[in-house]
This record gives structure tokens, C-alpha cells and sequence, in this order.
């Protein structure tokens, strides 16, 4: 999917002062750029160099926009072509589109809207693994991210629910040299503890009972590849030592087992809580924390990126409109400053369940005020009608039993019989927010 990403934007403008900065603001996204100056000059480089899609200006001497949109569409059919049309013609941009132009931009334009819109059409090229950021913190961890993705540093990425931690771990497996080899995720917060341990470094058959077969653990499986520590702080104290010892000696034991395993593999782990005063409240051992935070990287709420929002809506706008077969072009004005005001607890988690139920119920073009009316009080979740009622009542009982508890979702898993892991995915699922207390 990257090879699109390697590939260079073709931009078309006869002007060559807005060449220049066209030319500048898509470098600065990290993308090749090839620039032409009519439509004629543009079919012949065309001809020459596979690109990642076109930006093009409409009036331009020789060849205008427009013949040279038929005729691009002509040669190849599926390349996006971004264009850039004249102030107030309206009808000229209902022409492009129906030309096939896959977007487009009235002038005058601002670049960060340029930006956004070059950003989500390469989005839907390059599928929904692609992070989309356009603030600067966030822009500079995820440099970060790339830069140290080489070593074999152990990273601890921290913060809220739903910020986008484990997509920044699959980012860095993907930009590291061990990219072809296995990425394992495993999420210590949904095994059960008795069963975490075999989960992770595997048994031999008979070891214990139930073990009636040997099993490959997850470490076993990660070998020369990258393992993923979901959610670190739910790890028992007893399995933390044993981490501790395979992260120092870099072998692990099954379960059972006489030998012990060498292991050549990066560790990567994430949490939603405060390791290292955990670790000082005696909840998580000090040395496992400095040995999995050689390298930490924080990621910020959303609330502290709220230039962030309106990018993220329309990514996953286009991701849900693809997936629910709808033609949607984006948000009104008012339905993008009712994104930008709200607090987004949830995170970007929280943001692309609110999207997703919008697309789900607009009828329009775009994402108007009403299709978020549901998310101002209690939302509705998508369920099958037959089942509602259970549904209903296991919503009931999560959120009376979090509220008995004053929100403590650990006390309210253990009531309750399940994962602190499901009750946060319910919460998601609910678009309901209990503050760790
Ligand atoms: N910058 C981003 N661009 C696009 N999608 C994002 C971005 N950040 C997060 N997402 C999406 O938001 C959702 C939550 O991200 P992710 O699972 O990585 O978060 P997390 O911090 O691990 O959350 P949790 O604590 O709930 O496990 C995912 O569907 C992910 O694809
Ligand atoms: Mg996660």
C-alpha cells in the first residue's frame, strides 16, 4: 500500500508563481512532486512517470482543465485529480466533477486547505493503517516515532484512551527492519491473569490441566519481529516479574518446559495510566518500568490538538462512506464547529464513533448539525433490532454498576465478571466517558 505513498503528485498550473508554492506546500506533506505548465505539457510527462494523482489548474493557455481532464481520463482512468477552480464558478466545478475530477478547490484557497485536501484523497489511496495529523506536536512525535523505528529500543507510547497509541506502535514495527517480519499485539488487559502467562511464552503439553496441547506463545510468535504490551498497567505484578527476567535475558520458559528459548525481538508497549506513579504507589515494578521506558513517547488528547479535529472528521468521513456505500462530500460549516467545540473525552476513538453514526444517518451531501443530534444527549448505537433488549439491559447494568463504583472501571470489571478492557469498549461503544477516579 506505501508504494502509492512513493509515488509523485503531477501538478498542472501555467502560473508559475502558484506552481512554486503549489510545488512547496505537497513537498512539505512528503510527497514527490512533477510539475507541468498547460495541459499538453502534463499529458506528455503523463506518459512517462506513474503518479500518485494530479493537481491541476483549470484556465490555462494550449490546453485548458477541462479537455485536459477528458483526456487524462482517456489514458488513465482511475489516477484522483485534485482541481483548482476559478472564484465563484460553480457551474465550472459541477463540470469538473462530473469529468471525473475526484475533488476539488476553489480559489482563493488557503494552503492548509490544500493540504487537506491533497492529505484525504492520498488517505484513500493508502487505506485507513495511514495516521492523519496535521499539528505540529503531533507531527514531531510521529517523526520521532520514524526516527528511532530503526533501533531496537523498547518504546513505551502513553496516553488517554483513544488517542491512537496502537497505531503509532504498528507505525513504528512498519518503519523499523524488521517490517517483514511478524508484528504480535497482545492485549494484557483481556486474558485472564492464570492464562496470561502461557499466553505470552507458550507451554508444553500436559503442563497444567486443560493443556492438552503445546502452544507457541505470543513471544515465540514475535520472534525476530516486533511484540506489542497492550495496555502494560493491567499486567499482574507476579507476570511482571517474569517480563522483567525475558526482557533482561532475552529467553523465555514455556510453561512446563525443560529449555529455555532464545529470543531476538523489539518490544513495544502502550497504557492509559500513569506508570511511573504507579509504579511509586507500589502498583507496577519500578525496574520493569525503567526497562520498558528507555524511550517513552507521550500522545496528546485530541483536546490539546484541536486542529486535528476537522482533519480527522473528514478521514474518517471518507472511510465511512466508502464502507457504507454513501456519497458523502463533508461537513457544513455549523456541523464542523460543533465538532471543533466539543471535548472529546474519547479521544480520536470517541471522534470517529460520532462520524461513524453520522454517516450513518445523513441523507444529504454533507454531514449537517442534525446527523449529530443523537450525540448531544444519549447516543444511539447501531443494533440489531432482535437483540435490542439484551443490549439495552447490558448497557443498564455497565453504567449503574460504574456509577456504584464512582466510576472505577477496574472495580466495575471485577463486579461484573468481565475485562477493565471491555468495559472501556463498551464505554466507546455507548460514546459514554467515566473519568478514571
Ligand atoms: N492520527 C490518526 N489518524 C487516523 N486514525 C486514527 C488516528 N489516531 C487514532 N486513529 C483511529 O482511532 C482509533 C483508536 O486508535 P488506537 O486504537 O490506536 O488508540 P489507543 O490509544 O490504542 O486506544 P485505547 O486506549 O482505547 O486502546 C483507531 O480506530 C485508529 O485507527
Ligand atoms: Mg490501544
Amino acid at each position: 500500500m506505501e508504494v502509492t505513498m512513493a509515488k509523485p503528485i503531477l501538478l498542472v498550473d501555467d502560473d508559475p508563481q502558484m506552481r512554486d508554492a503549489l510545488k512547496e506546500a505537497i513537498q512539505r506533506l512528503g510527497h514527490g512532486t512533477v510539475v507541468a505548465e498547460n495541459g499538453q505539457d502534463a499529458l506528455t510527462k503523463l506518459g512517462n512517470t506513474p503518479f500518485a494523482m494530479v493537481v491541476t489548474d483549470m484556465q490555462m493557455p494550449k490546453m485548458d482543465g477541462l479537455s485536459f481532464l477528458k483526456e487524462l481520463r482517456k489514458r488513465v482512468g482511475k489516477l484522483p485529480v485534485l482541481v483548482i477552480t476559478g472564484f465563484g464558478t460553480v457551474e465550472n466545478a459541477v463540470e469538473v466533477m462530473k469529468e471525473g475530477a475526484t475533488d476539488y478547490l476553489m480559489k482563493p484557497f488557503s494552503f492548509d486547505k490544500l493540504t487537506r485536501k491533497v492529505h484525504s484523497i492520498m488517505e484513500g489511496l493508502t487505506g485507513s493503517r495511514e495516521i492523519v495529523s496535521t499539528n505540529a506536536r503531533m507531527i514531531r512525535i510521529l517523526q520521532i516515532a520514524s526516527e528511532i523505528s530503526t533501533s531496537d529500543t523498547t518504546v513505551l507510547i502513553y496516553g488517554e484512551s483513544g488517542t491512537g497509541k496502537e497505531l503509532i506502535a504498528r507505525h513504528i514495527h512498519r518503519h523499523s527492519n524488521r517490517k517483514d517480519k511478524p508484528f504480535v499485539a497482545v492485549n494484557c488487559a483481556a486474558i485472564p491473569d492464570n492464562l496470561m502467562e502461557s499466553e505470552l511464552f507458550g507451554h508444553e503439553k500436559g503442563s497444567f490441566t486443560g493443556a492438552t496441547d503445546r502452544k507457541i506463545g505470543k513471544f515465540e510468535l514475535a520472534n525476530d519481529g516486533t511484540i506489542l504490551l497492550d495496555e502494560i498497567g493491567e499486567m499482574s505484578m507476579g507476570l511482571q516479574a517474569k517480563l522483567l527476567r525475558v526482557l533482561q535475558e532475552k529467553e523465555i520458559d514455556r510453561v512446563g518446559g525443560r529449555h529455555t528459548i532464545p529470543i531476538n525481538i523489539r518490544v513495544l508497549a502502550t497504557t492509559n495510566r500513569d506508570l511511573y506513579k504507579e509504579s511509586t504507589e507500589g502498583n507496577f515494578r519500578e525496574d520493569l518500568y525503567y526497562r520498558l521506558s528507555v524511550f517513552p513517547i507521550h500522545v496528546p488528547p485530541l483536546r490539546e490538538r484541536a486542529d486535528d479535529i476537522i482533519p480527522l472528521s473528514e478521514h474518517f468521513i471518507k472511510k465511512f462512506s466508502a464502507l457504507l456505500n454513501k456519497e458523502l462530500k463533508g461537513l457544513t460549516k455549523e456541523s464542523a464547529e460543533f465538532l471543533e467545540a466539543k471535548q472529546w473525552r474519547g479521544n480520536i476513538r470517541e471522534l470517529e464513533n460520532v462520524i461513524h453514526r453520522a454517516v450513518l444517518l445523513s441523507k444529504g451531501e454533507f454531514i449537517t448539525i442534525d446527523d449529530f443530534m443523537c450525540d448531544t444527549d444519549t447516543p444511539i448505537v447501531a443494533v440489531d433490532n432482535s437483540a435490542k433488549g439484551i443490549k439495552e439491559m447490558e448497557k443498564d447494568l455497565i453504567l449503574k454498576t460504574l456509577k456504584d463504583v464512582n466510576g472505577n472501571k477496574t472495580k466495575a470489571a471485577k463486579i461484573l465478571g468481565v475485562s477493565v478492557r471491555t468495559i472501556r469498549n463498551k464505554l466507546n461503544e455507548y460514546g459514554k466517558f467515566f473519568p478514571d477516579p
